[in-house]
């Protein structure tokens, strides 16, 4: 099959070299010259583990093409996915879908023969059915059909979340869509991965209620969390008394600082506009997004209590920027929200993060550090943000020496209370009591 993917971001592009890596001619298409430039030199603009080799492999098996300009690959396509972006419109919380509609505008204008357009973007119910609309006003003549297959990838695991998913969703009543969609897929088949065909708007409504599901869940916790605190309990033993429960399961169910990253919260505010919009208000979600906001403005609160209340002339070290691990991805970040409060507070910080260069872009007034060594350096405590594999297994001892007083608030749960006490360490982590 032949494969014009519109959005080489995190999703288009692993999308694309998976789908390469599949068999199929795949061109992936942005307007950002500069990250097609940089994919024509095998720079990946993203880091994502595994991408650079899996990119490179199907390039130089010539099934992997990028371009700024969409015409050629489109008019040849079986299939056109739609990878755009849709962030939160600002002002009121709802999907901004004009990179969505700019792109059916475009594809419309450019399609040959019939095609389906396949949105994988993360789009409200009805998305599908407008740009349905657009193309049949541009192109009254056209052969296509649209299909909503939205995307469950993971930041930092993505490739194997592509190639090894749970499900594989696809919302479509055209049986020549279904075709496409199936060939498309078929390596999936052959794994026995689920294929669920359903109606579009139900395809488009499923990937909102998955996201909703498990920023429910991650609150749940951290709510349970400050009510171990609270009660003297630790919810990690909570999480794992309740995750054994085969109707609960055990993931997701990590207390931290709060859910963020370039889904959960948009996607979330989205629903419960949607929800607002079609008169059936979800009141949970409406919950979860407000306590999960309140929950990232509070963890600097967290760390001022831990240095006795007083951020003033203090130095707080941070370890880990990105919204979790194994991505740079900085949307949404925890740390967009604790820093600048700590800022703001009268405290120095010093931060590090092995995959630094967005948030360099975003955190005024931090002083970068080359590793976690340089950010315990002189600090009144140390906070871990976001729990990247190589703070899990720190040398604690030189820490604590680096250290202007032994502070260390674990936002992530990576240390046991006890081990920290006997190290010398005031700890301080989520839902447990200090040792
Ligand atoms: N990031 C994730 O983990 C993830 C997971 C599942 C679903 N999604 C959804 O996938 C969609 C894309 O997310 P992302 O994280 O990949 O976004 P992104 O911002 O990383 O990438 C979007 C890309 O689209 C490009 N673009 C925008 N309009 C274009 C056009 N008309 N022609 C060509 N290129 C265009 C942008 O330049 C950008 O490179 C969103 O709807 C998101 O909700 C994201």
């Amino acid at each position: 099959m032949r494969v014009a993917m519109i959005g080489a971001g995190y999703v288009g592009l692993v999308s694309g070299a998976c789908f390469a890596d599949f068999g199929h001619v795949v061109t992936c298409i942005d307007k950002d010259a500069g990250k097609i430039e940089r994919l024509h030199q095998g720079i990946m603009p993203i880091y994502e583990p595994g991408l650079d080799r899996l990119v490179a492999d199907n390039v130089a098996q010539g099934r992997l093409f990028f371009s700024t300009d969409a015409a050629e690959a489109v008019r040849g396509a079986d299939a056109v996915f739609i990878a755009v972006g849709t962030p939160s419109r600002r002002g009121d919380g709802h999907a901004d879908l004009s990179y969505v509609y700019a792109a059916a505008e475009e594809i419309a204008g450019l399609m040959d023969g019939f095609t389906v357009i396949v949105t994988k973007s993360t789009v409200p119910v009805g998305t599908g059915d407008e740009i349905e609309a657009i193309m049949a006003k541009a192109r009254p003549d056209g052969q296509f059909a649209v299909v909503s297959n939205p995307e469950f990838l993971r930041e930092g695991a993505a490739i194997e979340d592509f190639k090894r998913p749970d499900r594989v969703v696809v919302g479509t009543n055209d049986e020549r869509a279904k075709e496409v969609m199936r060939e498309l897929y078929r390596p999936l088949y052959l794994n026995e991965t689920p294929i669920l065909f359903t109606e579009r708007r139900t395809s488009e409504l499923i990937k909102y209620a998955a996201n909703a599901f498990l920023a429910m869940k991650i609150t749940f916790i951290n709510e349970m969390a400050d009510l171990s605190e609270a009660v003297g309990a630790d919810v990690q033993q909570v999480a794992r008394g309740i995750g054994l429960d085969k109707r609960i399961g055990g993931k997701f169910l990590n207390a931290g600082p709060g859910y963020g990253g370039s889904c959960f919260p948009k996607d979330t505010l989205a629903l419960v506009r949607t929800a607002e919009q079609a008169g059936a208000p979800t009141r949970l979600i409406e919950a979860t997004v407000a306590v999960n906001d309140a929950r990232k403005k509070a963890m600097a609160e967290k760390i001022k209590a831990a240095m006795g209340g007083d951020l003033k002339g203090k130095t707080v070290g941070v370890l880990g920027l990105t919204f979790k691990p194994n991505t740079d991805d900085m949307r949404d970040a925890p740390s967009l929200d604790i820093i600048p409060a700590l800022i703001a507070g009268g405290a120095t910080v010093q931060g590090y993060d092995p995959e630094d260069h967005e948030a360099r872009k975003l955190l005024d007034g931090v002083a970068f550090k080359s590793g976690p060594y340089d950010v315990a350096e002189g600090a009144d405590a140390l906070v871990i943000v976001t729990e990247w594999d190589q703070f899990r297994a720190l040398d604690l001892v030189r820490v604590k020496d680096l250290m202007r007083s032994p502070v260390l608030v674990d936002l992530r749960n990576i240390y046991k209370p006890d081990a920290m006490a006997k190290l010398g360490f005031r700890y301080h982590s989520i839902g447990r009591a200090p040792a």
